[in-house]
Protein backbone atom coordinates (compact mmCIF):
# COMPACT_ATOMS: atom_id res chain seq x y z
CA UNK A 1 0.00 0.00 0.00
CA UNK A 2 1.09 3.59 -1.27
CA UNK A 3 1.54 5.51 1.91
CA UNK A 4 0.27 8.89 0.90
CA UNK A 5 0.60 12.59 1.49
CA UNK A 6 -2.01 14.47 3.62
CA UNK A 7 -4.18 16.97 1.71
CA UNK A 8 -6.91 18.86 1.19
CA UNK A 9 -10.05 16.78 0.12
CA UNK A 10 -11.92 19.23 -1.92
CA UNK A 11 -15.05 18.76 -4.31
CA UNK A 12 -15.96 15.15 -5.75
CA UNK A 13 -14.35 14.93 -8.96
CA UNK A 14 -12.59 18.48 -9.65
CA UNK A 15 -10.57 18.22 -6.44
CA UNK A 16 -9.40 21.14 -5.16
CA UNK A 17 -9.76 23.47 -8.95
CA UNK A 18 -12.15 25.83 -7.78
CA UNK A 19 -10.07 26.75 -4.77
CA UNK A 20 -6.82 27.01 -7.31
CA UNK A 21 -8.58 29.41 -9.92
CA UNK A 22 -10.09 31.40 -7.05
CA UNK A 23 -6.51 32.15 -4.86
CA UNK A 24 -3.64 29.52 -5.59
CA UNK A 25 -1.06 31.43 -3.29
CA UNK A 26 -3.87 31.13 -0.50
CA UNK A 27 -4.75 27.57 -1.51
CA UNK A 28 -0.67 27.13 -1.15
CA UNK A 29 -0.05 29.09 2.21
CA UNK A 30 -3.35 27.51 4.10
CA UNK A 31 -2.25 24.23 2.61
CA UNK A 32 1.45 24.19 3.66
CA UNK A 33 0.06 25.59 6.98
CA UNK A 34 -1.89 22.51 7.73
CA UNK A 35 -0.54 19.56 6.31
CA UNK A 36 2.91 20.20 6.28
CA UNK A 37 5.92 19.72 4.07
CA UNK A 38 3.95 17.03 1.44
CA UNK A 39 0.91 18.24 0.79
CA UNK A 40 -1.40 16.08 -1.80
CA UNK A 41 -3.71 17.92 -3.98
CA UNK A 42 -6.73 15.98 -6.39
CA UNK A 43 -7.12 18.01 -9.47
CA UNK A 44 -9.78 16.67 -11.65
CA UNK A 45 -8.05 13.48 -13.09
CA UNK A 46 -4.89 14.61 -11.64
CA UNK A 47 -2.47 14.47 -8.71
CA UNK A 48 -0.64 16.99 -7.49
CA UNK A 49 2.52 17.39 -4.68
CA UNK A 50 3.45 20.59 -3.19
CA UNK A 51 6.88 19.83 -1.84
CA UNK A 52 7.84 22.85 0.79
CA UNK A 53 11.00 21.61 2.71
CA UNK A 54 14.56 22.66 1.31
CA UNK A 55 15.64 19.03 2.05
CA UNK A 56 12.74 17.61 -0.62
CA UNK A 57 13.38 20.61 -2.75
CA UNK A 58 17.27 19.89 -3.08
CA UNK A 59 16.45 16.28 -4.21
CA UNK A 60 13.86 16.98 -6.49
CA UNK A 61 15.89 19.85 -7.88
CA UNK A 62 19.22 18.58 -8.12
CA UNK A 63 17.53 15.03 -9.60
CA UNK A 64 16.69 16.16 -12.86
CA UNK A 65 16.01 13.01 -14.42
CA UNK A 66 13.65 11.41 -11.91
CA UNK A 67 11.98 15.31 -12.11
CA UNK A 68 11.51 16.41 -15.35
CA UNK A 69 10.13 19.33 -16.88
CA UNK A 70 8.04 16.88 -19.20
CA UNK A 71 5.05 19.09 -17.74
CA UNK A 72 1.44 20.78 -19.34
CA UNK A 73 2.92 24.04 -18.63
CA UNK A 74 6.32 23.32 -20.66
CA UNK A 75 3.86 21.26 -23.34
CA UNK A 76 2.35 24.86 -23.97
CA UNK A 77 5.65 26.85 -23.73
CA UNK A 78 7.44 24.62 -26.07
CA UNK A 79 4.36 25.84 -29.12
CA UNK A 80 6.20 29.24 -28.44
CA UNK A 81 9.70 28.42 -28.34
CA UNK A 82 10.06 24.44 -29.87
CA UNK A 83 12.44 22.51 -28.17
CA UNK A 84 14.48 24.55 -26.15
CA UNK A 85 16.35 24.55 -22.75
CA UNK A 86 13.90 26.37 -20.93
CA UNK A 87 11.66 23.31 -21.79
CA UNK A 88 13.59 20.50 -23.16
CA UNK A 89 14.88 17.76 -21.07
CA UNK A 90 17.80 14.60 -20.90
CA UNK A 91 20.72 14.89 -23.19
CA UNK A 92 18.96 17.29 -25.93
CA UNK A 93 18.83 19.54 -23.20
CA UNK A 94 22.18 19.11 -21.24
CA UNK A 95 23.75 20.51 -25.16
CA UNK A 96 21.78 23.22 -24.92
CA UNK A 97 22.83 24.12 -21.06
CA UNK A 98 26.37 23.46 -22.15
CA UNK A 99 26.63 25.61 -25.43
CA UNK A 100 24.86 28.49 -23.89
CA UNK A 101 26.24 28.79 -20.46
CA UNK A 102 29.45 30.53 -21.47
CA UNK A 103 27.86 33.35 -22.73
CA UNK A 104 26.51 33.53 -19.14
CA UNK A 105 29.66 33.52 -17.33
CA UNK A 106 30.09 36.14 -14.44
CA UNK A 107 32.67 37.35 -16.30
CA UNK A 108 30.80 37.72 -19.52
CA UNK A 109 28.48 40.30 -17.84
CA UNK A 110 30.80 43.36 -17.82
CA UNK A 111 29.67 43.73 -21.56
CA UNK A 112 25.64 43.71 -20.36
CA UNK A 113 26.40 46.59 -17.48
CA UNK A 114 26.96 49.21 -20.58
CA UNK A 115 23.76 47.69 -22.18
CA UNK A 116 22.01 47.63 -19.17
CA UNK A 117 22.96 51.06 -18.06
CA UNK A 118 22.59 53.00 -22.14
CA UNK A 119 18.65 51.48 -21.76
CA UNK A 120 17.99 52.79 -18.05
CA UNK A 121 19.65 56.22 -19.46
CA UNK A 122 16.89 56.23 -22.15
CA UNK A 123 14.42 55.31 -19.66
CA UNK A 124 15.79 58.52 -17.03
CA UNK A 125 15.11 60.87 -20.33
CA UNK A 126 11.96 59.79 -20.89
CA UNK A 127 10.48 59.79 -17.34
CA UNK A 128 12.34 63.28 -16.67
CA UNK A 129 9.49 64.14 -19.45
CA UNK A 130 6.55 63.34 -17.42
CA UNK A 131 7.80 63.74 -13.79
CA UNK A 132 6.55 66.05 -11.26
CA UNK A 133 3.59 66.47 -13.72
CA UNK A 134 1.04 64.68 -10.44
CA UNK A 135 0.06 62.41 -13.50
CA UNK A 136 -0.31 58.60 -12.45
CA UNK A 137 1.25 55.95 -14.69
CA UNK A 138 1.69 52.55 -14.40
CA UNK A 139 5.62 51.77 -13.43
CA UNK A 140 4.69 47.81 -13.89
CA UNK A 141 4.43 48.99 -18.11
CA UNK A 142 7.65 51.36 -17.63
CA UNK A 143 9.94 48.14 -16.10
CA UNK A 144 8.24 45.83 -18.54
CA UNK A 145 9.83 48.13 -21.43
CA UNK A 146 13.16 48.55 -19.92
CA UNK A 147 14.08 44.79 -19.07
CA UNK A 148 12.64 43.90 -22.63
CA UNK A 149 14.86 46.66 -24.26
CA UNK A 150 17.47 45.54 -22.45
CA UNK A 151 17.36 41.30 -23.50
CA UNK A 152 16.68 42.94 -26.67
CA UNK A 153 19.72 45.66 -27.00
CA UNK A 154 21.87 42.48 -25.69
CA UNK A 155 20.79 39.48 -28.11
CA UNK A 156 21.04 41.74 -30.88
CA UNK A 157 22.57 44.91 -30.12
CA UNK A 158 20.00 47.00 -31.56
CA UNK A 159 19.36 50.45 -31.04
CA UNK A 160 17.08 53.18 -30.77
CA UNK A 161 16.63 53.71 -34.81
CA UNK A 162 16.35 50.07 -35.57
CA UNK A 163 12.32 49.86 -35.68
CA UNK A 164 11.99 46.73 -33.51
CA UNK A 165 8.72 47.37 -31.58
CA UNK A 166 7.03 45.41 -34.18
CA UNK A 167 9.13 42.32 -32.58
CA UNK A 168 7.95 43.33 -29.27
CA UNK A 169 4.29 43.54 -29.71
CA UNK A 170 4.48 39.63 -31.52
CA UNK A 171 6.06 38.36 -28.37
CA UNK A 172 3.85 39.97 -26.14
CA UNK A 173 0.63 38.89 -28.25
CA UNK A 174 2.26 35.29 -28.00
CA UNK A 175 3.28 35.39 -24.85
CA UNK A 176 -0.13 36.72 -23.36
CA UNK A 177 -2.10 33.65 -25.03
CA UNK A 178 0.18 31.32 -23.84
CA UNK A 179 -0.44 32.48 -20.53
CA UNK A 180 -4.04 32.09 -21.01
CA UNK A 181 -3.57 28.43 -22.12
CA UNK A 182 -1.48 27.86 -19.18
CA UNK A 183 -4.41 29.29 -16.81
CA UNK A 184 -6.98 28.00 -18.40
CA UNK A 185 -6.53 23.79 -19.30
CA UNK A 186 -9.63 24.11 -21.44
CA UNK A 187 -9.01 26.18 -23.70
CA UNK A 188 -9.69 26.91 -27.90
CA UNK A 189 -6.75 25.18 -30.06
CA UNK A 190 -5.21 26.82 -32.23
CA UNK A 191 -6.12 26.02 -35.69
CA UNK A 192 -9.38 27.19 -35.33
CA UNK A 193 -9.81 30.52 -36.59
CA UNK A 194 -11.01 32.31 -33.90
CA UNK A 195 -9.79 36.17 -33.91
CA UNK A 196 -7.41 35.72 -31.03
CA UNK A 197 -6.25 32.53 -32.49
CA UNK A 198 -5.44 34.50 -36.40
CA UNK A 199 -3.67 37.60 -34.39
CA UNK A 200 -1.65 34.63 -32.49
CA UNK A 201 -0.65 33.37 -35.70
CA UNK A 202 -0.06 36.23 -37.24
CA UNK A 203 2.25 37.19 -34.38
CA UNK A 204 4.26 34.02 -34.67
CA UNK A 205 4.97 34.82 -38.24
CA UNK A 206 6.41 37.67 -37.76
CA UNK A 207 8.17 36.35 -34.76
CA UNK A 208 9.67 33.63 -36.42
CA UNK A 209 10.46 35.82 -39.98
CA UNK A 210 12.36 38.80 -37.61
CA UNK A 211 14.19 36.32 -35.60
CA UNK A 212 15.44 34.11 -38.67
CA UNK A 213 16.52 37.31 -40.12
CA UNK A 214 18.66 38.75 -37.16
CA UNK A 215 20.17 35.12 -37.01
CA UNK A 216 21.07 35.41 -40.93
CA UNK A 217 22.19 39.05 -40.53
CA UNK A 218 24.20 38.27 -37.35
CA UNK A 219 26.10 35.35 -39.18
CA UNK A 220 27.02 37.59 -42.39
CA UNK A 221 28.45 40.34 -39.87
CA UNK A 222 31.05 40.26 -37.05
CA UNK A 223 30.22 41.99 -33.72
CA UNK A 224 30.19 41.38 -30.37
CA UNK A 225 26.69 40.89 -28.79
CA UNK A 226 24.68 37.52 -27.24
CA UNK A 227 23.37 36.41 -30.97
CA UNK A 228 26.62 36.80 -32.61
CA UNK A 229 28.50 34.75 -29.73
CA UNK A 230 25.96 32.40 -30.08
CA UNK A 231 26.73 32.28 -34.09
CA UNK A 232 30.72 32.00 -33.26
CA UNK A 233 30.75 29.79 -30.74
CA UNK A 234 28.01 27.08 -31.13
CA UNK A 235 26.94 24.68 -33.25
CA UNK A 236 23.51 25.12 -32.91
CA UNK A 237 21.37 24.79 -36.37
CA UNK A 238 18.83 27.88 -37.11
CA UNK A 239 16.39 26.17 -35.91
CA UNK A 240 17.62 25.60 -32.54
CA UNK A 241 18.97 29.01 -32.80
CA UNK A 242 15.60 30.22 -33.56
CA UNK A 243 14.00 28.16 -30.60
CA UNK A 244 16.86 29.50 -27.95
CA UNK A 245 16.76 33.14 -29.21
CA UNK A 246 13.10 33.04 -28.61
CA UNK A 247 13.13 31.29 -24.91
CA UNK A 248 15.84 34.13 -24.29
CA UNK A 249 13.74 36.77 -25.27
CA UNK A 250 10.47 35.35 -23.65
CA UNK A 251 12.53 34.50 -20.19
CA UNK A 252 14.73 37.56 -19.90
CA UNK A 253 12.40 40.29 -19.32
CA UNK A 254 8.74 39.85 -17.93
CA UNK A 255 10.67 38.28 -14.70
CA UNK A 256 13.06 41.04 -14.07
CA UNK A 257 10.37 43.76 -15.03
CA UNK A 258 8.02 41.91 -12.05
CA UNK A 259 10.65 41.93 -9.44
CA UNK A 260 11.66 45.31 -10.10
CA UNK A 261 8.02 46.30 -9.96
CA UNK A 262 7.30 44.70 -5.97
CA UNK A 263 10.45 46.53 -5.11
CA UNK A 264 8.92 50.09 -6.21
CA UNK A 265 5.66 48.96 -4.25
CA UNK A 266 8.07 47.54 -0.99
CA UNK A 267 9.88 50.35 -1.21
CA UNK A 268 7.48 53.35 -0.94
CA UNK A 269 6.29 51.33 2.31
CA UNK A 270 9.56 51.56 3.98
CA UNK A 271 11.58 54.55 4.08
CA UNK A 272 14.25 52.91 6.26
CA UNK A 273 15.14 50.62 3.26
CA UNK A 274 14.42 53.98 0.73
CA UNK A 275 17.03 55.64 3.53
CA UNK A 276 19.77 52.85 3.60
CA UNK A 277 19.72 52.71 -0.48
CA UNK A 278 20.14 56.47 -1.27
CA UNK A 279 22.72 57.17 1.58
CA UNK A 280 25.22 54.45 -0.25
CA UNK A 281 24.69 55.83 -3.95
CA UNK A 282 27.61 57.38 -5.33
CA UNK A 283 26.66 61.26 -6.34
CA UNK A 284 27.85 60.77 -10.07
CA UNK A 285 27.39 58.01 -12.67
CA UNK A 286 27.27 54.61 -11.25
CA UNK A 287 30.23 52.26 -12.51
CA UNK A 288 30.69 48.89 -12.75
CA UNK A 289 33.24 48.87 -9.95
CA UNK A 290 30.33 50.61 -7.78
CA UNK A 291 27.62 47.62 -7.94
CA UNK A 292 29.57 45.17 -5.82
CA UNK A 293 29.42 47.69 -2.90
CA UNK A 294 25.84 48.56 -3.06
CA UNK A 295 25.10 46.28 -0.24
CA UNK A 296 21.99 47.69 0.55
CA UNK A 297 20.75 47.66 -2.50
CA UNK A 298 21.48 43.89 -3.15
CA UNK A 299 19.53 42.79 0.12
CA UNK A 300 16.97 44.95 -0.65
CA UNK A 301 15.85 43.75 -4.11
CA UNK A 302 17.10 39.79 -2.74
CA UNK A 303 14.49 40.93 0.26
CA UNK A 304 11.85 41.91 -2.59
CA UNK A 305 12.38 38.49 -4.37
CA UNK A 306 12.03 36.43 -0.97
CA UNK A 307 8.45 37.67 -0.48
CA UNK A 308 7.50 37.99 -4.14
CA UNK A 309 9.65 35.58 -6.34
CA UNK A 310 8.50 36.14 -9.78
CA UNK A 311 8.46 32.62 -10.64
CA UNK A 312 6.52 31.52 -7.70
CA UNK A 313 5.64 27.99 -9.15
CA UNK A 314 8.51 25.16 -9.94
CA UNK A 315 6.54 22.44 -11.99
CA UNK A 316 7.86 18.91 -12.50
CA UNK A 317 6.79 15.31 -13.09
CA UNK A 318 7.50 12.63 -11.57
CA UNK A 319 9.04 9.92 -13.98
CA UNK A 320 9.20 6.81 -12.13
CA UNK A 321 7.41 6.34 -8.70
CA UNK A 322 9.28 8.18 -6.10
CA UNK A 323 9.39 8.38 -1.93
CA UNK A 324 9.73 11.67 -0.91
CA UNK A 325 9.36 13.12 2.67
CA UNK A 326 8.34 9.85 3.75
CA UNK A 327 5.44 9.35 0.83
CA UNK A 328 4.58 7.41 -2.09
CA UNK A 329 4.65 9.90 -5.43
CA UNK A 330 3.25 8.21 -8.31
CA UNK A 331 4.67 7.95 -11.91
CA UNK A 332 3.17 10.50 -13.67
CA UNK A 333 1.99 12.59 -11.38
CA UNK A 334 3.35 16.58 -10.72
CA UNK A 335 4.85 18.04 -8.58
CA UNK A 336 4.95 21.94 -7.22
CA UNK A 337 7.99 23.73 -5.81
CA UNK A 338 6.39 27.14 -4.86
CA UNK A 339 9.26 29.48 -3.88
CA UNK A 340 6.58 32.08 -2.80
CA UNK A 341 5.96 28.97 0.03
CA UNK A 342 9.09 28.22 0.71
CA UNK A 343 10.40 31.36 1.44
CA UNK A 344 7.70 31.77 4.15
CA UNK A 345 8.78 28.62 5.75
CA UNK A 346 9.19 29.07 9.73
CA UNK A 347 11.55 26.45 10.33
CA UNK A 348 13.97 29.02 7.64
CA UNK A 349 12.75 32.13 8.53
CA UNK A 350 12.26 34.11 11.46
CA UNK A 351 8.77 36.64 11.08
CA UNK A 352 8.66 35.52 7.42
CA UNK A 353 5.55 37.85 6.62
CA UNK A 354 7.93 40.89 7.51
CA UNK A 355 9.88 42.83 4.92
CA UNK A 356 13.16 43.21 6.68
CA UNK A 357 16.19 43.63 4.18
CA UNK A 358 18.35 43.25 6.94
CA UNK A 359 17.38 39.46 7.57
CA UNK A 360 19.98 36.49 7.73
CA UNK A 361 20.13 34.57 5.13
CA UNK A 362 18.94 30.55 6.09
CA UNK A 363 21.75 28.07 5.99
CA UNK A 364 19.96 25.74 3.77
CA UNK A 365 20.62 27.10 0.16
CA UNK A 366 16.92 25.69 -0.65
CA UNK A 367 15.49 27.70 1.28
CA UNK A 368 15.72 30.64 -0.71
CA UNK A 369 15.17 29.60 -4.34
CA UNK A 370 14.14 32.62 -6.15
CA UNK A 371 16.41 31.53 -9.42
CA UNK A 372 15.34 27.74 -8.80
CA UNK A 373 18.13 25.92 -8.04
CA UNK A 374 20.35 22.45 -9.25
CA UNK A 375 21.16 22.01 -12.77
CA UNK A 376 18.34 23.56 -14.06
CA UNK A 377 19.19 26.62 -11.85
CA UNK A 378 17.98 29.86 -14.16
CA UNK A 379 20.71 30.55 -16.69
CA UNK A 380 20.34 34.39 -16.66
CA UNK A 381 20.47 34.60 -12.29
CA UNK A 382 24.04 36.58 -12.62
CA UNK A 383 22.30 39.26 -15.58
CA UNK A 384 19.10 39.29 -13.57
CA UNK A 385 20.52 40.49 -10.16
CA UNK A 386 23.10 43.28 -11.94
CA UNK A 387 20.27 44.10 -14.37
CA UNK A 388 17.87 44.97 -11.13
CA UNK A 389 20.70 46.32 -9.14
CA UNK A 390 21.71 49.10 -11.69
CA UNK A 391 18.43 50.00 -12.69
CA UNK A 392 17.42 50.85 -8.80
CA UNK A 393 20.17 52.82 -8.31
CA UNK A 394 20.35 54.58 -11.65
CA UNK A 395 16.51 55.27 -10.93
CA UNK A 396 16.67 56.06 -7.51
CA UNK A 397 19.21 58.47 -8.12
CA UNK A 398 16.69 60.62 -10.02
CA UNK A 399 13.05 59.64 -9.02
CA UNK A 400 10.65 58.66 -6.14
CA UNK A 401 7.90 56.83 -7.46
CA UNK A 402 4.71 57.48 -4.83
CA UNK A 403 2.33 55.10 -5.50
CA UNK A 404 -1.88 56.05 -5.71
CA UNK A 405 -2.76 55.22 -2.41
CA UNK A 406 -6.44 54.25 -3.33
CA UNK A 407 -4.69 52.17 -6.30
CA UNK A 408 -5.90 48.31 -5.08
CA UNK A 409 -2.11 46.10 -5.58
CA UNK A 410 -3.40 42.43 -5.49
CA UNK A 411 -0.52 39.61 -6.32
CA UNK A 412 -1.82 37.56 -9.05
CA UNK A 413 0.28 34.19 -10.11
CA UNK A 414 -0.04 34.31 -13.37
CA UNK A 415 2.98 32.15 -15.06
CA UNK A 416 4.85 35.12 -13.80
CA UNK A 417 3.80 36.81 -10.04
CA UNK A 418 2.45 40.51 -10.88
CA UNK A 419 0.38 42.99 -9.96
CA UNK A 420 -3.31 42.26 -10.98
CA UNK A 421 -3.38 45.86 -11.99
CA UNK A 422 0.02 47.36 -12.50
CA UNK A 423 1.39 49.92 -10.36
CA UNK A 424 0.36 53.15 -10.31
CA UNK A 425 2.70 55.94 -9.44
CA UNK A 426 3.12 59.60 -9.71
CA UNK A 427 7.09 59.99 -10.38
CA UNK A 428 8.50 62.91 -8.47
CA UNK A 429 11.91 63.86 -9.13
CA UNK A 430 14.77 64.04 -6.30
C1 LIG B 1 14.43 38.26 -11.66
C2 LIG B 1 14.62 37.64 -12.80
C3 LIG B 1 14.53 36.16 -13.00
C4 LIG B 1 13.95 35.20 -12.22
C5 LIG B 1 13.23 35.37 -10.89
C6 LIG B 1 14.14 33.94 -12.89
C7 LIG B 1 13.72 32.71 -12.37
C8 LIG B 1 13.99 31.49 -12.97
C9 LIG B 1 13.70 30.22 -12.37
C10 LIG B 1 13.02 29.99 -11.02
C11 LIG B 1 14.12 29.26 -13.23
C12 LIG B 1 14.08 27.76 -12.99
C13 LIG B 1 12.81 27.14 -13.53
C14 LIG B 1 12.75 25.63 -13.29
O1 LIG B 1 13.62 25.05 -12.63
O2 LIG B 1 11.79 25.05 -13.78
C15 LIG B 1 14.66 29.94 -14.39
C16 LIG B 1 15.15 29.30 -15.51
C17 LIG B 1 15.61 29.96 -16.62
N1 LIG B 1 15.81 31.31 -16.77
FE1 LIG B 1 15.40 32.72 -15.38
N2 LIG B 1 14.79 34.15 -14.07
C18 LIG B 1 15.07 35.49 -14.17
C19 LIG B 1 15.74 36.11 -15.19
C20 LIG B 1 16.23 35.50 -16.32
C21 LIG B 1 16.97 36.16 -17.37
C22 LIG B 1 17.37 37.63 -17.37
C23 LIG B 1 17.23 35.20 -18.33
C24 LIG B 1 17.96 35.33 -19.62
C25 LIG B 1 18.69 36.32 -20.00
C26 LIG B 1 16.65 33.96 -17.86
C27 LIG B 1 16.68 32.77 -18.55
C28 LIG B 1 16.31 31.55 -18.02
C29 LIG B 1 16.44 30.29 -18.74
C30 LIG B 1 16.93 30.10 -20.16
C31 LIG B 1 16.01 29.29 -17.85
C32 LIG B 1 15.96 27.78 -18.11
C33 LIG B 1 17.24 27.16 -17.57
C34 LIG B 1 17.28 25.65 -17.67
O3 LIG B 1 16.25 24.99 -17.52
O4 LIG B 1 18.39 25.14 -17.88
N3 LIG B 1 16.06 34.18 -16.64
N4 LIG B 1 14.58 31.30 -14.20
Amino acid sequence: MPTLAPGPKGLPFIGCLPELKKDVLGLMMRSFAGYGDIVRFKMGPMTIHLVSHPDDIKRVLKNRNAFDKQTRTSKVIRQVTGESVLVNNGDAWERHRRLLQPAFAPLELKRFFTVISEATDELITELETIADRKKPVDIASYMMRITYRIIEKSLFSTDANTDMGALEQAIAVVLADTYRRIEQPFSIPHWLPTPRNRAYHRAMTLLNERVYLLISEHYAQTGDDLLHRLCRDTSFTDTEMRNEVISLLIAGHETTANALTWFWHLLAQHPDAEEAILSELPNGPITAQDLSSLEATTRTVNEVMRLYPPIWAIVRRVVGEQELGGYDLAAGSSLVISPYVVHRHPEFWTAPDKFDPQRQQPDHHYACIPYGGGPRLCIGHNFARMEADIIVAKLMQRFRFKPLPDHPVEAHASIVLRPRQGLKVIVESR
